[in-house]
């Protein structure tokens, strides 16, 4: 596989580009930031990934640096046929909140920003008759719920175009991989009391590897946030009211 990955130097991105690494993969890594980037990129050289690892300047603040990136990745490995983006901000509802000018970031970047990078990933991956895209959702954007309006908003309209996108383009080749991870511990949840079932970036790691080698269009980690989700999706409105769901 020839990878590009936006958002690796931490959390579950990290995990999923290291077993991608050691699987011997070819990767080229986008980030926003230049320190992490050359860090992750030496790291996953030494884990095994094929050839050198490539890097670009991706913001997911700024649009403007999306195709440049890309065309760099392709440039680079020749062509890609996975893309998989993990970046994302988060603010508890109460920061988003008080904060207006943090929330237009969190909401555009794990949003209007999010999709305008997959379609330049996806119109690439098409020309050469398709491929994965595997994007990083959340069950946060399942039900409108009190602790996470804003980012779950977010993520329910990224998760319903990575939907559609699926419908559209699986037939052409181009197979959408929306991953829906639960609570899981990583730097964005530090601080956040871990409610049952929290995951470890590992193991959802080697999940989301598993349903990306079967281009499997929706996934659910840890396993167990599936049936988790079921109920939160069946529970009448009156009695999520009356709860701090
Ligand atoms: N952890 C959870 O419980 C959980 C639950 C549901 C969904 N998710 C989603 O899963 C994905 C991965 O989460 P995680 O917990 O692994 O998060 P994380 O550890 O905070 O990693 C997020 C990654 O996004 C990068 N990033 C931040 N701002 C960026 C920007 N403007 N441009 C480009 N990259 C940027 C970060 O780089 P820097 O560190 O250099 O800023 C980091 O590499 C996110 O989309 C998140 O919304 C997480």
């Amino acid at each position: 596989m020839k990878v590009v990955l936006l958002g690796a130097s931490q959390g579950m991105g990290r995990a999923l580009a290291r077993l991608l690494a050691e699987r011997g993969e070819q990767l080229f890594l986008l980030e926003h930031r230049p320190d992490p980037l050359q860090r992750s990129a030496d790291d996953l050289q030494v884990r095994g990934a094929k050839g050198p690892v490539g890097t670009a300047p991706c913001d997911l603040l700024r649009p403007e640096t999306f195709a440049t990136a890309l065309d760099r990745a392709e440039q680079q490995l020749g062509g890609f046929d996975t893309v998989i983006v993990t970046a994302g901000l988060f603010g508890t509802q109460q920061q988003l909140e008080d904060d207006a000018e943090f929330a237009a970031r969190v909401l555009t970047a794990d949003f209007t920003n999010v999709v305008l990078f997959c379609e330049e990933a996806r119109k690439r991956l098409l020309a050469r008759g398709g491929g994965t895209l595997c994007v990083f959702s959340s069950v946060a954007g399942e039900r409108g719920r009190k602790p996470v309006i804003l980012y779950g908003s977010a993520k329910a309209g990224l998760s319903c175009y990575l939907e559609g996108l699926d419908h559209k383009f699986r037939a052409e080749g181009l197979k959408t991989v929306c991953v829906k991870p639960g609570f899981v511990k990583t730097g964005m949840t530090a601080g956040l009391d871990p409610p049952p079932f929290a995951g470890e970036p590992r193991d959802v790691a080697r999940r989301v590897l598993w349903a990306v080698d079967r281009g499997k269009p929706e996934i659910y980690a840890p396993a167990m946030w599936r049936w988790v989700m079921c109920a939160i999706r069946n529970m009448p409105r009156y009695v999520m009211r009356r709860n701090n769901f």
